[in-house]
C-alpha cells in the first residue's frame, strides 16, 4: 500500500480512498487504514461485480484491494474487467495472496491485471495454514511499481549478489528486511523440491480436497453460495436445529479429536464454518473429518445437548474466549491438586 501511495505521489496525485469488498479479511482494511487511506466497503454478494466497482470508482480512489479466490472460495470471475476499469480511472489493484493455494501453477495474477500482490509463504508454501506462525509475506509488483520497492533490493552482478539502497523513489526501509528468514528458506526449499509441476499438482489437490468435503457435507450443512468453489468451502449454520450454532459444532469437533476449522469468518456468511483442507490431507483423513461433521449434524437433531455441552473430552471445557484473547495466559502453570 505504501508503494501504491508513492506511485500516486510520483504522478502528482493525492488520492485518499481504497475500495475493499465486504468479503475481505480484516487485515485488508486494517492495512489500508494504517497507510492513511479511507476504506470504502463494496457489497459483493459472492463475487465482485464490475458495476459495483464502477459505482464506487472515482478520482479519489487510489486502489482496489481484492482477494482471489475470495474468502468464500469463489474465483473473482470479473477480475480482468474490474482491473481494466480501475486502471482506466487511474487506480491500481492490490491482491491479498492468502488464497494463492487455489491458483498457483494455474494462472498468473499479473495476467489478471493485478499490480501488487503479497504471498503468504506460511500458507501456500510449505507451512500448514493455521499453524499459528511465524509468517512471511514477500510482495510482487509490476515493472511500473518496481522503483518504489522497499530498500534494499538484491542485485545480481555476474555470479555474486549485492544489496542496493541507492533508489530515490523507494518507499524506504521496512522494519524487518530479512523478515522471518527461516520461513523464506523453507518456502524456497519447498519450491525447488516441488518444481513447477509439483506446485500445480498441490493446487489441484487443494481444490479437489475442498470439493470432496463440499460434496460429502452438502445437504447436511447449509451451503450459502452454490457457485463452484475452489480451495475452501464455506457452510452456514442457518439450517442447524435446536438452537445449535457454529460454535457448538466447532466445540463438538474437539470431542471427536479434530482441531476445528475457521469459524465466523467471512462475516458475510451467518455462522460461517470455513473448511480449507489444503493439499496435504489424505482421503482417509478427509473421510474421518467429514464423518465427524455428519455425526454432529445428526446429533444436533437428536441430542443437541451434546453440542451445547461440548467439549466434554477436552482437557478444558468452554473458555471465556474474549478473556482468553484479551488476557492470554502464555505460560503453562501447574494446577494445584
Ligand atoms: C484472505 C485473507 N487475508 C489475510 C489473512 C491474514 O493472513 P496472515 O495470517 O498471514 O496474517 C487471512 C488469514 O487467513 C486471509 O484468509
Amino acid at each position: 500500500m505504501l508503494m501504491i501511495h508513492a506511485w500516486h505521489q510520483a504522478q502528482g496525485n493525492k488520492r485518499h480512498k481504497v475500495l475493499i469488498p465486504d468479503t475481505a479479511h480484516g487485515t485488508n482494511p486494517a492495512t489500508a487504514a494504517l497507510c492513511g487511506y479511507e476504506v470504502v466497503p463494496i457489497a459483493s454478494d459472492g463475487v465482485l461485480s464490475a458495476e459495483a466497482v464502477a459505482a464506487a470508482m472515482d478520482n479519489d480512489v487510489a486502489a482496489l484491494m481484492v482477494t482471489n479466490p475470495n474468502t468464500l472460495g469463489l474465483f473473482e470471475s470479473n477480475i480482468r474487467e474490474i482491473c481494466e476499469l480501475v486502471h482506466s480511472r487511474g487506480g491500481l489493484v492490490y491482491c491479498d495472496g492468502a488464497n494463492l493455494n487455489a491458483l498457483l501453477g494455474i494462472c498468473r495474477p499479473g495476467d489478471l491485471g493485478i499490480d501488487v500482490m503479497h504471498f503468504n509463504l506460511h500458507k501456500t508454501f510449505a507451512t500448514p495454514h493455521g499453524g499459528g506462525g511465524p509468517g512471511a509475506g514477500p510482495v510482487g509488483v509490476t515493472a511500473e511499481l518496481e522503483p518504489f520497492l522497499p530498500l534494499p533490493i538484491i542485485v545480481k552482478e555476474g555470479e555474486t549478489y549485492r544489496l542496493d539502497s541507492d533508489r530515490p523513489e523507494s518507499v524506504g526501509r521496512l522494519r524487518a528486511f530479512a523478515s522471518q528468514f527461516g520461513i523464506l528458506i523453507r518456502a524456497h526449499a519447498y519450491v525447488l523440491s516441488m518444481g513447477a509441476q509439483g506446485l500445480k499438482k498441490a493446487t489441484e489437490l487443494a481444490v479437489l480436497n475442498a470439493n470432496y468435503v463440499r460434496a460429502r457435507l452438502e445437504g447436511s450443512y447449509h451451503l450459502p453460495y452454490k457457485e463452484r468453489s475452489l480451495h475452501e468451502v464455506i457452510f452456514s449454520d442457518i439450517d442447524l436445529p435446536n438452537n445449535c450454532h457454529t460454535l457448538d459444532v466447532a466445540k463438538r469437533l474437539l470431542d471427536y479429536g479434530f482441531h476445528p476449522p475457521t469459524i465466523y469468518f467471512p462475516l458475510v456468511v451467518q455462522g460461517a464454518l470455513m473448511i480449507e483442507p489444503t493439499e496435504t490431507e489424505s482421503q482417509l483423513a478427509l473421510d474421518e473429518f467429514c464423518d465427524a461433521l455428519l455425526a454432529i449434524a445428526e446429533e444436533a437433531k437428536t441430542h443437541p445437548e451434546l453440542l451445547h455441552q461440548a467439549p466434554v473430552n477436552a482437557r478444558t471445557r468452554r473458555l471465556d474466549e474474549t478473556l482468553a484473547a484479551r488476557k492470554p495466559k502464555l505460560r503453562w502453570v501447574r494446577r494445584e491438586a
